[in-house]
């Protein structure tokens, strides 16, 4: 790939993209609030005035936005990236968003003779800054052969999952399953120390059992300190329920155990929680026993 542009300097997007440029590729950077650039500049990136002058100035431009409306603004309001898109340039879009909003997007791009790829990812801020995301790609195949040596900088597998819907479909399900464990453990160490035993032997115990996983050994010990910095912000993984939950709908799929986490997801936001790790829900079910 020849330079590539980096919308969305973010948790994920300021680690991806700082992975691409210690790899040696030339980078330009945008993002809404400037500043957050300005570590990305130190490390040799140039930075773009608006999405539309970063995909003016370069062939494959990536996004990781945060939402739908996040993603969709970037694309469409003005200095967004359709007055810029044309043939031979390319959009990646890496956010977390659902198939409609990937559709929408995909076809204004395509429209006027561009390329896309949806390609979310799976892994949180430490996968990103040491390379190892799983990204699951969907839509243009020839985009996605250009940009396997960015994701092989950003990730540790690629999956290339045809249309344009198949990722963020994927990505969700994924989430979805995510949410729902996590309430589960967050149940879990609270009843356990409610019931008198220790929350650090239960993950002893977890982790040596069957349903032992790399979620629980890496959130369980700052879990029970009350430690919830933000890796993966629980208002994003609300949005990726809400967005699962909608999904379900569409398939006629009931999903009781979803619905139940997406609740207990709200709730934590309506408390303030949204800008903690998603981990954080855990304190909504610790309640006053804080
Ligand atoms: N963190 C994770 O563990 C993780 C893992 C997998 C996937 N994801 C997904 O990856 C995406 C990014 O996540 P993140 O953790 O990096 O989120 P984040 O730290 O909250 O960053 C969100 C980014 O979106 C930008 N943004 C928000 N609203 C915008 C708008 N209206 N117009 C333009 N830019 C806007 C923000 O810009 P400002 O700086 O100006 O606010 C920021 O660059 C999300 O879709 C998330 O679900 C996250």
């Amino acid at each position: 790939m020849e330079e590539i542009g980096f919308l969305g300097m973010g948790i994920m997007g300021k680690a991806m993209a700082m992975n691409l440029l210690r790899h040696g590729f030339k980078v330009t950077v945008w993002n809404r609030t400037l500043s957050r650039c300005d570590e990305l500049v130190e490390h040799g990136a140039s930075v773009g005035e608006s999405p539309a002058a970063v995909v003016k100035k370069c062939k494959y431009t990536i996004g990781m936005l945060s939402d739908p409306p996040a993603a969709l603004s970037v694309v469409f309001d003005k200095g967004g990236v359709i007055e810029q898109i044309c043939s031979g340039k390319g959009y990646i879009d890496m956010s977390t968003v659902d198939a409609d909003t990937s559709s929408k997007i995909s076809e204004a791009i395509t429209s006027k003779g561009g390329q896309f790829l949806e390609a979310p990812v799976s892994g949180s801020k430490k996968p990103a800054e040491d390379g190892q995301l799983v990204i699951l790609a969907a839509g243009e195949k020839l985009l996605y052969e250009a940009a396997i040596p960015a994701f092989d900088v950003m990730g540790k597998k690629s999956f290339f999952l045809g249309q344009v819907g198949n990722g963020a479909k994927m990505k969700l399900v994924v989430n979805m399953i995510m949410g729902s464990m996590m309430n589960a453990f967050s149940e879990g160490l609270v009843l356990a120390d409610n019931s008198g035993l220790s929350s650090q032997t239960l993950l002893d115990v977890l982790e040596l059992g069957a349903i032992a996983n790399p979620m629980f050994k890496m959130k369980g010990p700052a879990m029970i300190q009350g430690n919830y910095t933000p890796a993966f912000p629980l208002k994003h993984q609300q949005k990726d329920m809400r967005l699962a939950l909608a999904l379900g709908d569409e398939n006629a799929v009931s999903m009781p155990i979803a619905a139940a986490a997406n609740e207990a997801f709200k709730k934590a936001r309506n408390e303030g929680l949204g800008d903690l790790d998603f981990s954080a829900v855990h304190k909504t079910v610790l309640g006053d026993k804080q």
